[in-house]
C-alpha cells in the first residue's frame, strides 16, 4: 500500500494570511492522521510564509505517524532538521518568487552542496529524499549521493493542458521509476496531485509514498479533513487494486 503524506503548509497559508492563531497545522495535522495519513509532510520555508519555526517544533512533538520535514538544502534548515530528527527531510529547491515549488532538485549542477548536506542529514540518522524532476540525469545523480529516496515531481503532468500532454507526462514519470527502481533508491512522488489526476500515478508499480497538500487541504474546507484525506486514501487504494 502506498503511504499518503499530507502536506499541511496549507492551513499554515490561511493563518498566516491573518497573523493570527487559526486554523492550527498540528490540529489540521490530528485530523490528517484520524482520516488515514500514513505521514504528515511540513515545508519551512527561508521566507517562513507559512509554516512557522514553532509549528515545526509542535508537528515534530505532536505527529503521530512518520513526520516529513521538507526543507531547502541550506545551513539554518540543517541544523533545526539534525536538532529536532524528523524520520524524513525532502530536501527541495526554493525560489523566493516562486508561488509554490516550482521544479526539482538540480543534483547534477550542485551535487557538492547537496552531497554535503546528505552526510549531515544521514549521520544524524535521518532518511533523505531528494526532489526531482523525473529526468535520468538527476536520478542518476541522486543514487550516486547515497540518498534513501527521491521524491518525484509531478507538477508536469498535474499541470498538463491536454491529454496528449498528460500521457506523455505519465510516461516520463513512468520511465522515471523504472529507473528508480533498477537502483537502491526508494521511490516517493508529488506536486500538483488532487482527487481527478491521482490514480494513474498511484499505479506505478514502485511507488512507496505520495505526498499531497493543495488538493486536499481544499477539499477540507467542504467535507472536513479527516473525510478529505479518507477520500483520498480510498481513491488511492482502488488505483492499486
Ligand atoms: N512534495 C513536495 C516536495 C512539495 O514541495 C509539495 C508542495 O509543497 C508537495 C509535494 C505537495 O504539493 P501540492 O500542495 O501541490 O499537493
Amino acid at each position: 500500500m502506498i503511504r499518503l503524506g499530507i502536506n499541511i503548509d496549507h492551513v499554515a497559508t490561511v493563518r498566516q494570511a491573518r497573523k493570527t492563531f487559526e486554523p492550527d497545522p498540528v490540529e489540521a495535522a490530528t485530523m490528517a492522521e484520524r482520516g488515514g495519513a500514513d505521514q504528515i509532510t511540513a515545508h519551512l520555508r527561508a521566507d517562513r510564509r507559512h509554516i512557522q519555526d514553532y509549528d515545526i517544533e509542535a508537528l515534530s512533538a505532536a505527529v503521530q505517524v512518520k513526520f516529513n520535514f521538507e526543507c531547502a538544502s541550506e545551513e539554518e534548515m540543517l541544523s533545526i532538521a539534525c536538532r529536532l530528527k524528523p524520520d524524513q527531510v525532502c530536501l527541495v529547491p526554493e525560489n523566493r518568487q516562486e508561488i509554490t515549488t516550482e521544479g526539482g532538485l538540480d543534483v547534477v549542477t550542485h551535487r557538492d552542496t547537496i552531497a554535503r548536506s546528505v552526510d549531515r542529514l544521514q549521520q544524524n540518522g535521518i532518511f533523505v529524499s531528494l526532489f526531482v524532476d523525473p529526468e535520468t540525469t538527476q536520478i542518476a545523480a541522486a543514487a550516486e549521493l547515497g540518498v534513501e529516496a527521491v521524491e518525484l515531481h509531478t507538477g508536469a503532468y498535474s499541470n498538463a493542458q491536454t491529454a496528449e500532454q498528460l500521457q506523455q507526462e505519465l510516461a516520463k514519470l513512468e520511465v522515471a521509476s523504472a529507473q528508480v527502481a533498477a537502483s537502491p533508491l526508494r521511490l516517493h512522488a508529488g506536486h500538483g496531485l488532487n482527487y481527478s489526476n491521482v490514480q494513474p500515478v498511484a499505479r506505478i508499480a514502485e511507488l512507496e509514498e505520495l505526498n499531497i497538500g493543495h488538493s486536499v487541504i481544499a477539499r477540507s474546507i467542504s467535507v472536513g479533513m479527516e473525510s478529505a484525506v479518507r477520500e483520498m486514501k480510498q481513491l488511492i487504494s482502488l488505483a492499486v487494486t
